[in-house]
């Protein structure tokens, strides 16, 4: 049993739900309990909670099964941010600044530490409260593994998992129909799910947001694999793919979120566009939330249950203001400020985006 400086601490979810949240859940309840003898309070649907006052105590029965479990049982949004909090005046809505609620509500809880699990968005409001004097612990949370200082987040395996089988699948009535299908996967301003997932399924394109794509290379290559008697081409594009000196594709928009842009759509006009000009069949899948969902792989449920227990011995520690991280094998932490600067994009000429290159794989460039 450790000695800790904290004794009732807060944990929320908040964000787009990524696979391993439960086992971070999971693996925060059960150290600070075992190894500190703290109590855990849940709050529920992400900062909405803690403006509302809607929380649970955690228990070590309330987290038995929920290991393999995608989702939160806590329950998230990526809206209700306490800082810009959409508050209806009459007819007419506008933002108000409601964080000296969160304030009455760690109180009237007693927390002494908060660990917030989430993306950029989630841990920039984290950083927020922690300024304002509020004790915070981050974890890296994403399927798009886009945060910075993280060399990995969770849920991004299983993400992957999921886009690499949809290819193997597409392969299926590729060749048998030999047609071009288009796999369209998330990823809003970085690729990492479209690049791993093409590498892994052998797509003979693919298209990243940190590459900005020419119609003309795609449509080459794919006539190149026709006269080279290739009859079929697998296309992944990431959502946030967009043609040399033009924009990304929006879906729509949605008011009050962290990040309002909703994208969607790239993948039709990547496939109309090769179906005109290469005269073959062309169809799309866009794989959307599929990836967020189900049940995370062995890797996800190991590094979502190191982080969450590195997140509490950083309470026990007293070492706040700091999120968990992966460097290499290691599980390390780093200031908050440093997770939520610029994002991680795939480096257009690192590694991965060489490999690709050297197997003949198009980049559209
Ligand atoms: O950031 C994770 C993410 O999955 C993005 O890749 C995607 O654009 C977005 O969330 C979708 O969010 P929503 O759940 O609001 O559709």
């Amino acid at each position: 049993m450790a000695k800790s400086v904290a004794k009732r601490i807060g944990v929320l979810t908040g964000g787009g739900d990524a696979p391993g949240l439960n086992a971070v859940i999971r693996a925060v309840v059960k150290t600070a309990i075992r190894e500190y003898q703290m109590t855990v309070v849940g709050f529920e649907n992400g900062f909405g909670g803690l403006i509302k006052n809607q929380a649970r105590e955690l228990t070590e029965i309330d987290v038995v099964g929920i290991l393999p479990r995608g989702g939160t049982i806590l329950g998230t949004t990526n809206r209700d941010n306490p800082f810009h909090y959409p508050v209806v005046k009459g007819n007419e809505k506008t933002f108000a600044d409601v964080s000296d609620r969160v304030f009455e509500n760690i109180s009237i809880h007693g927390i002494d530490a908060l660990i917030v699990i989430g993306g950029d968005g989630s841990l920039a409001i984290g950083k927020e409260l922690q300024d304002k004097g509020l004790k915070v612990i981050g974890v890296p949370k994403t399927i798009d593994n886009d945060l910075s200082a993280t060399d990995q987040t969770f849920g991004f395996d299983t993400a992957l998992t999921t886009a690499s089988e949809a290819i193997d699948k597409l392969h299926t009535t590729a060749e048998s129909h030999h047609r071009v299908m288009v796999l369209e996967v998330m990823g809003r301003y970085a690729g990492w799910i479209a690049l791993a997932s093409g590498l892994a399924g052998g797509a003979d394109v693919i298209i990243i947001p940190e590459i900005p794509y020419n119609m003309d290379i795609i449509v080459n290559k794919i006539n190149a694999r026709t006269r080279g008697n290739k009859k079929f081409s697998i296309i992944v594009v990431a959502e946030g793919a967009k043609p040399v000196g033009g924009d990304m594709v929006v879906n729509k928009h949605v008011e009050d979120s962290f990040d309002p842009i909703r994208l969607g759509g790239i993948g039709n006009v990547i496939a109309q566009a090769v179906e005109t000009a290469t005269g073959k069949e062309s169809r799309v899948t866009v794989l959307g939330h599929l990836q967020r969902g189900g049940s995370p792989t062995a890797y996800d449920r190991i590094l979502a249950t190191r982080y969450g227990t590195a997140a509490v011995n950083l309470v026990g520690e007293g070492k706040f203001g700091n999120m968990v991280c992966l460097k290499g094998q290691l599980i390390e932490h780093v200031p908050l400020e440093q997770a939520i600067g610029e994002l991680h994009k795939v480096p257009v000429d690192g590694e991965l985006v060489r490999v690709a290159r050297q197997l003949g794989i198009c980049l559209g460039d």
